[in-house]
């Protein structure tokens, strides 16, 4: 995380606290159309992304948010050229080690999210020292989505649900929703308040199909590399004055 001296580094007058979201997730898109419009290979645009990610975590930790998850990589982003993959991962790895040290001075705890077993060894490898070294941080709970799926993630909440069925220690009576949260990846995370897209895209493309039954959606066509704190605050603003009803009226 780089440090900024943004213009916006304290919550805004017109954001009430109590208002905000607890839990801000992101669906981090448009990174192509960024890069391509600049010229530059796509790749380029995932580069700035980065940044804009940096910047957004250190902000939601500025403005008192506590816990922010961003969909890195989709399940179904392995469709991608192969060159394109493997710079993702090999920029992932690069990162996380990076930015580890800067995570621990702000107290961040970092965790992931999805079928990791199959990233790359490496990556893996980065993950888990990551995650180890920052669980008992405190100040902000940062998830990152990686080869996550939505579908995938409730199929293999299933299964293992069914397993301990099939083993006689759980009556099927016995699911309920806490219970099958708790097989998901995102146990002992709240469901998000607020999710944002970038990009203008009206999909959630697989990302927390059972965690977002109730958040509250926003998108932007800003692309995800111009995503920037004044993109944030109008965000939130438009978030403050919705309603959550909850099926009530
Ligand atoms: C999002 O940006 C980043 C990832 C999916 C990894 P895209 O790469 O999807 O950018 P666009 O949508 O092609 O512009
Ligand atoms: C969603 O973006 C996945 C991530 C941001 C990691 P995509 O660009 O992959 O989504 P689609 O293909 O447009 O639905
Ligand atoms: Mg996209």
């Amino acid at each position: 995380m780089t440090t900024q001296h943004s213009e916006l580094q304290y919550l805004p007058a017109d954001l009430q606290q109590e208002l905000l979201p607890q839990h801000v997730a992101v669906i981090m898109d448009g990174n192509g159309r960024w890069a391509k419009r600049q010229g530059l290979p796509r790749i380029m645009g995932h580069k700035r992304g980065v940044d804009t990610l940096k910047d957004l975590l250190r902000c939601c930790k500025d403005w008192g948010i506590k816990a922010l998850t961003a969909y890195a990589f989709s399940t179904e982003n392995w469709k991608r050229p192969q060159e394109e993959v493997e710079f993702l991962m090999g920029l992932f790895q690069r990162v996380l080690r990076q930015e580890l040290r800067e995570m621990v001075e702000e107290n961040v705890q970092i965790q992931f999210v999805g079928n990791l077993k199959a990233l790359p060894t490496a990556l893996q490898a980065e993950i888990s020292r990551s995650m180890e070294t920052t669980k008992n941080n405190q100040s902000i709970k940062f998830t990152v989505a990686t080869n996550y799926g939505g579908r995938q993630e409730i199929l293999q909440a299933c299964r293992a649900i069914a397993q301990k069925v099939q083993a006689g220690v759980l009556k099927p009576e016995e699911i309920s929703e806490e219970l099958f949260e708790s097989h998901l990846y995102t146990a002992g995370i709240a469901d998000p308040d607020l999710l944002i897209r970038t990009s203008g895209e009206m999909r959630l493309s697989n990302f927390l199909l059972w965690q977002m039954a109730y958040g509250e959606i926003y998108i932007t066509d800003t692309l995800w590399p111009d995503f920037d704190r004044k993109e944030f605050h109008r965000a939130l603003c438009a978030y403050q004055q919705r309603e959550r009803r909850f099926g009530k009226i």
